[in-house]
């Protein structure tokens, strides 16, 4: 039995020098330790042997148990910091790995260019004001001079809501809006953004849906020199210094004097080039004197006030500006597109 304890223990060295894992000491102990294990089995034959030798045979069994014991958390500690170390080893986190870049979007072209003109007037002394979508005929029309029947409601396409309501076709009735709800009747310095809506078909320059911003000065002695001086101001700001503008007559039923304005060819310096169809001038909005009319049916007394107006398209000033030839590229989303502003936003910051 000595003998047989010799081998044992030799047999389980071999075996535990060979575990690597924790099911296999676990395996281990239940073969050296549990119930059903030889020396479980060893020590159910002690009582055939002589004192002496149950003596011996009982230290030597004793003494393998503590050494089996010893070993098996021995091994177990070990594992466990080899089996740490491995996770810790997984779970490693880089941190100097650059950060996964986060797209975040740009400003639109259009609300970057509607930005700067309010900046600009504000800058002036404008103040900014919005107004409904859903305008009456009354002041999207009647009250701008444009009585029904009038011709000029032709070139306005309009999308009509009921016989008196329509999706506003233009900036405009916010003139009226604010000369109404300026009950008494004070000096008016105003630019108005927003969308405006004509029954067009979508093209490369028409778009059914778009944006305007409208301006109104009303006041004592307004003349055409303040309109022109305003304008100026403008064309710079948005074109570059050195920038001109010239004045043609037009017509507006809601002013009188009427005027389009062009530009200067930002392209060519006004020599004459493809964009500007070789003119060297490029035209930007139109505008001209508040028709008395106008002034009159808001409650203004046009013998004492003038005023001067104007409506430009942020479309059109966006297109100029970043040669963009194709106004659908501003509503369709494409990011190809919306990313080139990205960049420009960037490099003008
Ligand atoms: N509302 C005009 C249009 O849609 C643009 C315009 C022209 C506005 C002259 C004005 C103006 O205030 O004075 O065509």
């Amino acid at each position: 039995m000595i003998e047989d304890l010799k081998i044992l223990k030799e047999e389980f060295e071999k075996e535990i020098s060979s575990v690597n894992s924790m099911n296999e000491l676990n395996e281990i102990r239940v073969k050296y330790l549990g119930k059903k294990s030889k020396v479980q089995e060893f020590s159910s034959h002690m009582k055939d042997l002589s004192i002496d030798e149950k003596k011996e045979c009982g230290r030597l069994m004793n003494e393998f148990k503590v050494h089996v014991e010893n070993m098996i958390s021995d091994l177990k500690i070990e594992l466990e910091k080899k089996l740490l170390e491995e996770k810790l080893e997984k779970e490693k986190i880089d941190v100097t790995l650059p950060a996964t870049k986060i797209r975040v979007g740009g400003i639109h072209p259009i609300t970057k260019v509607i930005n700067e003109i309010e900046d600009l007037f504000i800058s002036m002394g404008y103040d900014v004001l919005d107004g409904p979508e859903v305008e009456s005929d009354l002041y999207n029309f009647e009250m701008l001079n444009l009585p029904k029947g009038h011709p000029a409601r032709d070139t306005q396409d309009s999308f009509y809501i009921t016989e008196d309501t329509l999706l506003r076709t233009q900036t405009s009735p916010i003139q009226v809006r604010t000369m109404l709800a300026n009950m008494e009747k004070t000096p008016i310095r105003v630019i108005c953004p927003g969308k405006t809506y004509r029954k067009d078909n979508d093209d490369a320059t028409h778009s059914h849906q778009f944006h305007q911003i409208e301006g109104l000065v009303v006041d004592e002695n307004i003349s055409m020199s303040d309109l022109k001086g305003t304008l100026e101001i403008f064309a710079k700001k948005m074109f570059g210094e050195k920038r001109e503008i010239r004045f043609r007559p037009s017509h507006f039923p809601f002013t009188e004097p009427s005027i389009e304005v062009d530009v200067t060819c930002a392209n060519c310096n006004g020599k004459g080039c493809n964009i500007c169809k070789n003119t060297g001038w490029i035209e930007i909005l139109g505008a001209g004197m508040v028709h008395p009319n106008v002034l009159n049916m808001c409650g203004y007394d046009s013998n004492k006030y003038t005023g001067f107006a104007f409506g430009v398209g942020p479309e059109r000033i966006a297109m100029l500006k970043y040669g963009i030839s194709d106004i659908r590229n501003f509503y369709t989303n494409d990011l190809r597109f919306l990313k080139e502003f990205d960049r420009i936003e960037k490099e003008d910051l």
